[in-house]
């Protein structure tokens, strides 16, 4: 997958920007010059939401009704399919591929699949688990066709046995109704989760050893309730403290990748520049499993590469993106800190825009 044109208007300070990308793209620009509002555009696109908020109106542009996005994005079959959203400030988001108006994110997501790497992005590391159960749930959701339902109907039977364990009259059996439901597919979708993690790991201990010598680094797969016993003996067990509560303590809704270095948190050892080589890692092992099982490739968006990274690193990490073969589209403040990091792109490939001022100027490479 790669986008060949984008066209933005009104998102953040862009208000008309239109470019053609190559494979390799470099925005760099001064603060608040509109590069991460670009990066953002994309995601926006790809997912139906922003990075940076969790509502979309504060996307639009200040002064404008709505904001637009639009992209040509050839798929891996060569073929060119047009994708865009649209957002007002007073309504939903609107999505249309190929002139089809899209339903919910998740067509946006499967149309243009993007992995996101920025200041937030250590979140896999110093976050609760649910950052860390999102991360899985994006590999497993865009590799296995059936996982999506499944967790539909965890959240659904959660949500009904959550409000029912906070009435104080319902009978112990109305619950358990509810507890064979989400024992079943509780299981399933761990046994999804647990086939993407065996696949994932192995990738990312290759692909961290492609960036960094960083030694006794371990993920596991932590599944949210007792290894040895099934959901529904859990859920029977637990009911009592649960009905306490008024929530549901064990299950599918509470896994997790645990990242340890020497059996103690990653976060609490490791480097911030090492983190950040981590994480990166854990995205470009995703989108490995990912291109391996879907023979499409993800379009990386890299904010501020160059933080936190020294200059060899830095280029382990380029290297490591072209490598991959796919898109990508990164950022960085100053030119330099990454002209030279892309030996392997040809010419033709690779582009650098200027930012200023939410204005783009495709500038030479050197
Ligand atoms: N809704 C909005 N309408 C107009 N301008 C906005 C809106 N939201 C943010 N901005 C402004 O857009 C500009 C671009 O922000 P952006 O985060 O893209 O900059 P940047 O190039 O990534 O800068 P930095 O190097 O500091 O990360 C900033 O001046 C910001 O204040
Ligand atoms: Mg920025």
């Amino acid at each position: 997958m790669s986008i060949r044109r984008l066209r933005v208007q009104e998102l953040r300070n862009l208000h008309d920007v239109d470019i053609e990308l190559g494979r390799v793209n470099v925005f760099f620009g001064a603060n608040g010059s509109g590069k991460t509002s670009l990066l953002e555009s994309v995601y926006v696109l790809g997912s139906g939401k922003s990075f940076r908020s969790t509502r979309l109106d504060p996307v639009i542009n200040h002064e404008a009704p709505g904001c637009v996005v639009h992209a040509s994005v050839l798929d891996s079959n060569g073929a060119t399919i047009s994708m865009g959203l649209a957002r007002e400030r007073s309504g939903e988001f609107q999505g249309r591929i190929q002139g089809r108006s899209v339903q919910n994110a998740a067509e946006l997501a499967k149309t243009l699949p993007l992995q996101l790497i920025n200041s937030d992005t250590f979140q896999l590391l110093e976050g609760g688990p649910k950052n860390r159960r999102q991360f899985l749930d994006w590999g497993v959701f865009h590799v296995e066709h059936s996982f999506h339902a499944a967790w539909v109907d965890v959240q659904r039977a959660l949500r009904q046995r959550n409000a029912l364990l906070r009435h104080a009259r319902i009978a112990p059996d109305q619950i358990e109704a509810w507890d064979v439901r989400l024992a079943v597919r509780a299981e399933e979708l761990d046994g999804f989760r647990r086939q993407y993690f065996d696949a994932f790991y192995p990738q990312f201990v290759s692909t961290l050893q492609e960036l960094a010598s960083i030694e006794n680094i371990e993920l596991s797969y932590q599944r949210g309730w007792d290894r040895e016993k099934p959901l529904g003996e859990v859920l029977k067990d637990g009911l009592a403290r649960d009905r306490e509560r008024g929530f549901t303590g064990q299950g599918p809704h509470r896994a997790d990748i645990r990242v340890r270095v020497r059996g103690q948190s990653a976060e609490e050892v490791l480097s911030r520049g090492q983190q950040k080589l981590v994480v990166c890692a854990m995205k470009v092992a995703q989108a490995r499993v990912f291109s391996a099982n879907r023979q499409r490739d993800c379009v990386f968006l890299v904010d501020d590469l160059p933080s936190e990274l020294d200059r060899r690193h830095r280029s382990s990490l380029t290297e490591l993106l072209s490598s991959l073969g796919c898109q990508v589209l990164v950022s960085c403040v100053d030119r330099s800190d990454l002209e030279g990091c892309w030996p392997s792109v040809s010419e033709e490939q690779r582009r650098m825009f200027h930012v200023e001022q939410g204005r783009f100027t495709n500038v030479s490479w050197s």
